[in-house]
């Protein structure tokens, strides 16, 4: 089935039961994969205010929101930037884009159908024969190296859907090196390392689109999973919620604030920092009325660098908490293993 989409439209015309391959959760406990309850509460997580980190030469207000950056990827692995700089037309051009291109006929997206033993195009990957399916529809592809790039997926996108990628990614291109130079200060790494590790980065994104659901308490649109990436930043395109994070070993729905983006701290940043920066457990709920439209953009160091505790964090009272891998062959590892957790770093270890 290459698509939830027009399934679920299927499925709530004509009230049916969702089928056994997407139930992972009990409607009774919440124990299924996520073996902790929910809160129901929304986490109000930290919200960073990047005209004070950009604009300000280093002030007061400067170092109060630096101080602010540490602790958020310490204590939370997660965080809200606004004041970004990405305008909000663009954003809502992004939406509109979005909204049309999940909207085309099937057999216009089947063009992008991810193909047997790729991980990139439309549709699941299917990594293991019981895996549990995601009540959702994704997009994901690489973009930088521009060369990696497959030639069937971006560059035969709807050319103003196109358009509207190649102008976000570039403002988003531009706030990732903001961001993990930041976080670079704040570790106090040699800032050589963080240019070496992130200039000519992989990058790639995931646009997801997850419908309405019959029984959404007994699916996920997204199996709880840490990301691998260095940093992620998402893009909740049409304001519906969903996204849950795990803290402190409860699951909160995370608040929405519209025209921020939602930083993840990944696998790569813990790794680096040597475990002072921890990456977040999350998860994408669904419910029974609103369609859920999201973009995650995934900024990782270059395929050339190898992925381990900086060099300059180390010494006698720091010793290595991670081992060191080749970024390519990293990748390599993360697509063929199921997502679960944060199985990811905990192997690195
Ligand atoms: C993900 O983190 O994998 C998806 C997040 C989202 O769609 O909100
Ligand atoms: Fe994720």
């Amino acid at each position: 089935l290459m698509s939830v989409k027009e399934f679920a439209k299927a499925l709530m015309s004509t009230a049916a039961v969702v089928p056994q391959s997407y139930i992972c959760r009990d409607q009774e406990t919440d124990l299924g994969l996520s073996d902790c309850s929910t809160n129901t509460l929304a986490a109000v997580i930290p919200t960073i205010d990047m005209e004070k980190l950009v604009f300000g030469e280093p002030t007061d207000c400067y170092d109060l929101e630096l101080q602010k950056l540490h602790s958020s990827c310490k204590d939370w692995g997660v965080f809200q930037i606004v004041n970004h700089g990405v305008s909000s037309s663009l954003l809502n051009k992004l939406k509109q884009e979005m909204e049309e291109f999940f909207n085309l006929p099937m057999e216009e997206k089947t063009k992008y159908k991810v193909r047997p033993g790729d991980s990139e195009g439309y549709g699941t990957v299917i990594r293991s024969k019981d895996q549990k399916l995601d009540w959702g529809d994704r997009f994901y592809m690489l973009i930088n190296p521009i060369q990696r790039r497959e030639p069937h997926l971006f560059p035969k996108l709807p050319s103003s859907l196109r358009n509207t990628l190649e102008s976000y990614f570039s403002e988003l291109q531009e706030l990732a090196m903001t961001l993990v130079g930041l976080m670079g200060k704040c570790l106090n790494i040699d800032k050589r390392e963080i240019e070496e590790l992130f200039v000519d980065g992989m990058q790639s994104m995931r646009m997801a689109c997850y419908p309405p659901c019959p029984q959404p308490e007994l699916v996920v649109g997204v199996t709880p999973h840490s990301d691998a990436s260095g940093i992620t930043i998402l893009h909740q395109v049409n304001g519906v919620e969903g996204l849950q994070i795990k803290k402190d070993g409860v699951w909160m729905p995370v608040n929405f604030l519209p025209d921020a983006l939602v930083v993840n701290v990944g696998d790569i940043m813990e790794i680096l920092s040597n475990g002072a920066y921890k990456s977040i457990e999350h998860r994408v709920t669904v419910n029974t009325e609103k369609e859920r439209i999201s973009i995650a953009m995934f900024f990782n160091p270059k395929f050339e660098a190898e992925i381990g505790p900086v060099k300059s964090l180390l010494n006698t009272n720091s010793p290595p908490l991670f081992g060191r891998i080749g970024m390519e062959e990293y990748v390599k590892g993360f697509f063929s293993r199921y997502l679960n957790g944060k199985s990811n770093v905990d192997k690195m270890k």
